[in-house]
């Protein structure tokens, strides 16, 4: 199937064009959030979706109704994609969800005026590399991954659609100091403790849980349940733009699979390379289970 990959370059970072314009890239930089909004930040393959479906069942107290429903790109939609507008019009959600891949340098102005709850979802990004490259062959709208050597070298130079892990993670993670509306979650603590997330995000969006409905939130939000709910496997999405006989979204869902691709060789590169860049930068991942 022919690819649908027309390039938005936008403050020199590239944007699927399929999904972004000028236009609508230039609208989110200038988002007039409403201090009720609920902003779920993130670079992709970090567990965007997972907190998007945490998310909705938190503010529906642990009642799967909306999240079965309802597509994770109605109730949790882009900010940054070409269709927010009448989203945002025809939903009568509350609190308002909004999801976002722009770096923080390009959102800091727009929410700097606001209150919105930012939740900022990163993952190591070895595993961000592994499941970005699969991802690259089930996404029409994504450049051909080439190899995966390849691809690795791209992800290391920053040279991706989406932009520079390293910049995204750096500069949204400076902030979580000076913000004090905004919570730092990572793929790793959701895999391991997806309880006491549920219990973090909770609290954080002032939306306390009981134990039962925190139990709901925990199950509903677990793989085996998410990859078999439409609404968030993405098998909704027509095939020329998602190609499910390739692969699928929901694909491993673990920490450490990055070992089942790398080389000795890419590991040690890798080291030196996310050593060099993140010196400035105290963070520590979990790099596996
Ligand atoms: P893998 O490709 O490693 O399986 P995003 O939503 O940011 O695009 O991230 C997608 C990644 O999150 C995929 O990783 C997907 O399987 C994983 N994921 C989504 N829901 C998950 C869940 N409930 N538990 C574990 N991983 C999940």
């Amino acid at each position: 199937m022919a690819r649908l990959d027309v390039v938005e370059i936008f403050h020199g970072i590239s944007f699927p064009g399929h999904l972004h314009t000028q236009d609508s890239l230039q609208r989110a930089v200038e988002f007039p959030f409403q201090d009720t909004d609920i902003v779920i930040v993130s670079y992709p393959k970090s567990g965007t979706t997972w907190m998007q479906e945490l998310v909705t069942l938190i503010s529906s107290r642990g009642n799967p109704h909306l999240s079965q429903t309802v597509p994770n790109w109605t109730r949790a939609p882009w900010l940054e994609q070409f269709y927010l507008a009448s989203v945002l019009e025809a939903s009568t959600i509350t609190p308002r969800v909004i999801t976002t891949h722009l770096s923080q340098g390009l959102l800091s102005s727009a929410l700097q005026v606001s209150k919105a709850k930012v939740i900022y979802v990163s993952r190591n990004p070895k595993d961000v590399a592994v499941s970005f490259y699969h991802f690259h062959k089930i996404a029409n709208f994504l450049p051909d991954a080439g190899s995966f050597p390849e691809f690795l070298n791209k992800f290391l130079e920053g040279k991706l659609q989406y932009g520079c892990w390293f910049d995204h993670v750096k500069g949204w993670t400076s902030q979580t100091t000076s913000m004090d509306n905004l919570l730092h979650i990572t793929y790793e603590e959701m895999s391991l403790d997806l309880r006491g997330v549920t219990e973090k995000v909770s609290s954080f969006l002032q939306c306390p849980l009981v134990d039962d409905e925190v139990n709901n939130c925990v199950a509903h939000c677990s793989f085996n349940s998410m990859k078999d709910n439409k609404m968030v496997n993405y098998t909704l999405v027509a095939e020329e733009i998602m190609d499910h006989k390739k692969g699928s979204f929901m694909r491993k869902g673990k920490i450490g699979d990055w070992k089942n691709m790398f080389t000795e060789e890419q590991n040690q590169y890798f080291d030196d390379v996310f050593k060099s860049k993140m010196q400035d930068c105290p963070l520590e991942f979990i790099w596996e289970d």
